[in-house]
């Protein structure tokens, strides 16, 4: 006989994508099964225990399609297959099986700008003018003078068109010249791409990144770009023209809402866009008629300096600009940008990992800075990212952040029995997985804390957010709150111990958590924090 029980009470409406947290695997520097050097699928299957122990809901992994790797993976020649050095399809279905049964969902990247040089649509097309497929990529006549058709600039350097002497015209890449934009104005073009992300979503993946959302559109006429009066040599040669015409038209929000349209009809996944672009475009991509991605990248973090002030600004800011019914997400870092622990140095990264899981909305990790990696810098002969040899010298380059993951202090660092495709960074013997799941003071294990207060707090994954107004200098406070539940968070960004008045509810509030060892509780209304210190705030039992 069935057992009849009341229906459950449902306290929050919420799907995993929000409550979740999302760590990104860099595959060729996670895990390798097979010596070669460059992690692999297998690899990542046989680390499925780390992400569960740490408390993660959900990975991302960038690309892992067949490729030349001239941008590494993000250069694809086959959308609906596994590069052999990641493994094969049957490698990818047992990761998904692995991870679904330990209830982690799995998400892809998804690369639709531009394809390889070397894929066979990209073959086809450059073979002829009259080929059926010509017009899936963006083909054109030099200018009347002579020369590329305008004045885009690649965001690797470079003119953005590649002369074609075969047939004559040039083709436009956004990156390098291995990776031609595929044209989505060409409704062919869309079909296909929407074929792929079916593809894999009937394989079972629980959604996509999409890598580089905001360029898939370019201006009508391909007009030149007007010169940016901000331009500093520093951040490249991309930075000299201001990226009005070849990114971010309003016909993209139509292409993200039919891919949104396709996730959905799958269930509960998720479409997270890659954008950078500033507040009020990038809300835009949350839909403007009808939805967009479920969460717009939302990169403030990764690039605001470090100060209380800023911080707390950009937050408010970033909650007032959210549309209704709009779910917030965060992001540290990633394999394009310097890792948390370098931009802000060991002890603000501790601080920072607080301030990421205790925000609202669904953030994500970026591995390695679970252990507080650093950039790894990289000796020249080493050099493999097309971006610092293309530019170099000028801090630009990525192989700093996405150096192989340190396991263990075995030969290789347990990532490889092999030579790792990049230099470990100097303290994998003592910085590394298993060294810090030992000791109660590590950046691992204050990970896994955190993260297992966000389970047991919701108001930390679900509830509102309201930036504290009156904090001394240094200060960051915020409270979360859902129904009669708060948490109070109150980092200290700076090297002077502060003391913080807090709110009355407050007073008889427990540090659940702090991240320095041995927090002293509030007293009188007044919380002291040592510098370096973030501590999260609340009844113990609140919790549910
Ligand atoms: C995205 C990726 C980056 C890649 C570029 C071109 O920004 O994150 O790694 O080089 O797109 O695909
Ligand atoms: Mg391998």
């Amino acid at each position: 006989m069935p057992h009849h029980t009341a229906p459950e009470v449902e306290v929050c409406v919420s799907t995993w994508w929000q409550r979740g947290v999302i760590y990104q695997v860099y595959p060729r520097s996670f895990s390798d099964s097979d010596g070669d050097g460059i992690g692999d699928l297998r690899g990542i299957t046989s680390r499925i225990d780390h992400l569960v122990e740490l408390g993660v809901d959900a990975l991302w992994i960038s690309p892992i399609y067949p490729s030349p790797m001239a941008d590494f993976g993000y250069d694809v020649a086959d959308y609906c297959d596994v590069d052999p050095r990641f493994g094969a399809l049957a490698d990818f279905d047992i990761l998904l099986a692995a991870a679904h049964e330990r209830g982690l969902k799995v998400i892809l990247d998804f690369v639709p700008n531009h394809s390889s040089d070397q894929h066979p649509w990209f073959l086809e097309s450059r073979s002829s003018r009259t080929d059926p497929r010509r017009d899936w990529y963006v083909w054109r006549d030099p200018a009347p003078g002579g020369g590329p058709p305008n004045n885009w600039i690649s965001d690797f350097g470079g003119s953005a068109w590649e002369w074609d002497e075969a047939t004559g015209q040039y083709y436009l890449h956004a990156f390098l010249k291995e990776q031609p934009d595929l044209s989505w104005r060409n409704p062919d073009v869309q079909r296909a791409m929407y074929d792929v992300l079916r593809f894999w979503l009937a394989r079972g993946v629980d959604g996509f990144r999409i890598d580089v959302l905001w360029h898939l559109v370019k201006a009508e006429g391909l007009p030149d770009n007007p010169p940016n009066p901000h331009h500093q040599a520093s951040k490249g040669e991309m930075d000299r023209v201001l990226q009005l015409h070849s990114t971010d038209q309003p016909e993209v929000h139509g292409i993200a809402g039919e891919m949104r349209r396709i996730a959905d009809g799958f269930g509960d996944r998720v479409l997270i866009g890659e954008i950078y672009l500033p507040l009020d475009r990038l809300v835009r991509y949350y839909g403007v008629e009808a939805p967009g991605v479920h969460l717009p990248f939302n990169f403030q973090l990764v690039g605001a300096p470090w100060k209380a002030d800023v911080l707390a600004g950009l937050i408010a800011a970033y909650e007032a600009a959210l549309p209704a019914g709009a779910w917030p997400n965060w992001v540290l870092g990633n394999h394009d940008r310097a890792r948390i622990a370098t931009r802000v140095g060991e002890a603000q990264a501790r601080v920072a990992a607080m301030l990421l899981l205790t925000l609202r909305g669904t953030p994500t990790l970026y591995y390695g800075d679970e252990l507080g990696l650093t950039d790894v810098a990289i000796p020249p002969a080493l050099v493999q990212d097309p971006r610092e040899l293309r530019e170099p010298g000028l801090g630009l380059g990525r192989d700093p952040v996405r150096t192989p993951m340190p396991w263990d202090d075995t030969p290789g660092a347990g990532f490889t029995t092999g030579t790792p495709w990049l230099p470990l960074g100097a303290d994998w013997r003592t910085r590394n997985v298993a060294r810090q799941r030992t000791e109660p003071g590590s950046m691992l294990t204050l990970h896994q804390q955190l993260l297992a207060l966000r389970r047991r707090h919701p108001a930390l994954a679900l509830g509102d957010l309201r930036v504290l107004e009156t904090t001394p200098p240094d200060v960051l406070a915020y409270e979360r709150r859902q129904d009669d539940a708060r948490v109070l968070v109150v980092l200290n960004l700076g090297a002077r111990s502060r003391e913080v008045v807090l709110p009355a509810w407050a007073h008889a509030a427990q540090v659940l958590l702090s991240t320095l060892d041995a927090p002293a509780a509030p007293r009188g209304g007044l919380l002291v924090l040592r510098p370096d210190e973030g501590s999260v705030l609340g009844s113990p039992t609140a919790a549910s």
